[in-house]
């Protein structure tokens, strides 16, 4: 998707194929009012796999603000339709019950509900100053709070942005992705002016994860397209490479003390690293069904990931290539997502576990500590550290961004 004129005639044209798509059977889709205008709106920009997944009935309302948010074209008058009807047809399914591990730390998890119901927070951010950030993926805004006062700012960013990673520079703007237009974006944030930067190649088309290096090159991933990128910002100039595993889903990224770039693949057993010729070099996994989907690095350079197929924490030597796994605490079906490393230890979520958690894992004594996100979390997909090394999540379904403050 390129411009958003363009996007317009796509969407029209992707509407008309999808209404004719309504005539077929889906025998998943079970009879009553709102099924026809589900099964052609709601396959207009992804599969209709995404609804079968389920949901509670108020996971299906933020469902259905968010899809409004982006502009679904369901009338006004339709959406209570849609939406008991989705209710209906798709409770959420059976999920793991959270299993909470005792130990020696405390910590207070804080969550603050964003002021755009439905944003859908994909990825968090900390700044210097100590504010926190999110990308308001559905919403099309990036936002910002002074966990100090409570106060909230939103960006508004271009339609069908869908605004996805997003890190500060040195000067303090704010690189996002465009996932759904194919663009790098400049959040100037003293004037709110955006700049896009558009990703030079078209099956390029859905940057996802950035990060920024020691020297302020700008690196990130494509993940359907399954590209690697790197954006000088002093020349704008944009380099992308592709991983020699097909269909490898370049996703979460980290660049450890030497300035050495790393990112999973989530469409492989991989973990990777990339050089400034854009040369990448694969590490293969014990088992060929980990999907590492995150990724964080400690002090020492080790590399951890979080195993979302399989349930585990993962840690890979680069220099030996050595791999050590810990089944997470929630069990096969826990989802790690978000991780990072800080305090002395591993932290993440098990996005798969109910209620989801915040688990941390000490590497000296390989113990698990977890506990439950107030109200939920449903879906950390990213975590960050903020000044004070506090983890910092976005709680994608809850609308919420989060603080983990660890009492030493
Ligand atoms: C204009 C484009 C568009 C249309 C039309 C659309 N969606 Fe989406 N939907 C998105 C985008 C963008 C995302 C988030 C990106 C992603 O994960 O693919 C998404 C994600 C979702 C998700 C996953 C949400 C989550 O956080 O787990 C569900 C469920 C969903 N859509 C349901 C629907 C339903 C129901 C309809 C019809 C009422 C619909 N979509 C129509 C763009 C659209």
């Amino acid at each position: 998707m390129k411009p958003v004129g363009l996007f317009g005639v796509g969407l029209a044209a992707a509407l008309t194929a999808s209404a004719a798509l309504a005539q077929q059977d889906h025998p998943e889709f079970p009879p009553g009012p709102g099924r026809d205008t589900v099964l052609s709106i709601c396959s207009g920009c992804h599969d209709l796999n995404r609804l079968t997944a389920g949901y509670t009935p108020r996971g299906w309302l933020t469902v259905t603000n968010m899809m409004r948010n982006f502009g679904a074209p369901v009338s006004d008058g339709e959406w209570d339709t849609v939406r008991a009807y989705l209710i209906r047809s798709f409770p959420e399914k059976p999920r793991p019950p959270a299993v909470l591990v005792p130990g020696p730390v405390d910590v207070r998890i804080m969550n603050w509900p964003l002021p755009t119901p439905g944003s859908r927070p994909h990825d968090p951010m900390s700044a210097r100053d100590g504010s926190i950030w999110w990308s308001g993926q559905l919403a099309n805004k990036l936002g910002r709070l002074d966990p100090a006062t409570g106060k909230f700012k939103e960006y508004p960013v271009n339609p069908m942005s869908a605004p996805h990673g997003l890190v500060e520079d040195r000067d303090g703007n704010v690189w996002f992705t465009g996932n759904f237009r194919g663009f790098i974006g400049k959040l100037d944030v003293k004037s709110g002016e955006i700049k896009e930067i558009n990703l030079p190649d078209p099956r390029a088309k859905d940057p996802h994860t950035i990060a920024i290096d020691h020297n302020g090159i700008v690196w990130f991933s494509v993940q359907a397209g399954n590209f690697f990128g790197r954006l000088d910002p002093a020349t704008g100039a944009i380099k992308l490479a592709t991983p020699p595993t097909r269909n490898a889903r370049p996703y979460g990224i980290a660049i450890n003390s030497q300035n050495v770039v790393y990112f999973v693949e989530f469409g492989a057993a991989k973990i990777a690293t990339i050089d400034n010729d854009m040369k990448i070099q694969e590490f293969q996994l014990p088992d060929p069904g980990a999907r590492p989907r995150r990724i964080a690095i400690s002090p020492d350079d080790m590399i951890w990931y979080s195993d979302y197929a399989r349930g585990y924490l993962g840690r890979l030597d680069p220099k030996t290539g050595d791999v050590r796994e810990w089944p997470s605490p929630s069990g096969p079906k826990s989802l790690p997502y978000g991780i990072v490393s800080t305090k002395g230890a591993i932290w993440y979520s098990e996005s798969g576990a109910n209620p989801n958690t915040i688990v941390r894992f000490d590497p000296k004594t390989e113990k698990f500590q977890s506990w439950a996100i107030p109200g939920g979390g449903d879906i950390v997909r990213n975590m960050t550290v903020d000044r004070d090394s506090a983890p910092i999540m976005a709680n994608s379904l809850e609308n919420q961004v989060g603080r983990v403050e660890v009492k030493d």
